[in-house]
């Protein structure tokens, strides 16, 4: 089925800010992650049928040091790695694939470090 973009700068934010003053995002913002482990990006994701989708995350990480975060989906938590993206500018995107309910699901993103999370812009599913 068609994808569905789920802007970060609309999801519930722990720990972060509403920022635009990087380009290239899409929407009206992005979520520039406080630099503190813990900060959080969780978004609610309407799923038509159960089972295997693939969840991409947009970020951009300005820096040379990965910013690890747990995606938890449904409780389920698995650790990627949001490596430097060559610019505050330069997006890139992380695929998680996970199973999900029909109906709503909550997923999200946890910085794991002292640096925060990326700078995320959206969850497509
Ligand atoms: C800079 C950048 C932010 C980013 C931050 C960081 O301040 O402008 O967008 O979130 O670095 O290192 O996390
Ligand atoms: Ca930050």
């Amino acid at each position: 089925s068609a994808s569905v973009r789920y802007e970060a700068e609309n999801a519930a934010i722990s720990r972060g800010a509403v920022e635009s003053d990087h380009a290239g995002y899409t929407g009206t913002g992005f979520v520039n992650y406080d630099n503190v482990v813990g900060s959080s990006v969780e978004f609610q994701v309407t799923a038509a049928t159960s089972g295997p989708h693939g969840l991409v995350l947009r970020f951009a990480n300005g820096t040379t040091a990965d910013r690890p975060m747990s995606v938890a989906v449904n409780g389920v938590t698995v650790t990627r790695s949001f490596p430097g993206t060559g610019a505050w500018t330069a997006w890139a995107s992380v695929t998680v694939r996970a199973m999900l309910d029909a109906g709503v699901n909550m997923v999200r993103a946890t910085a794991l470090t002292a640096d925060g999370g990326p700078n995320l812009d959206a969850l497509t599913v």
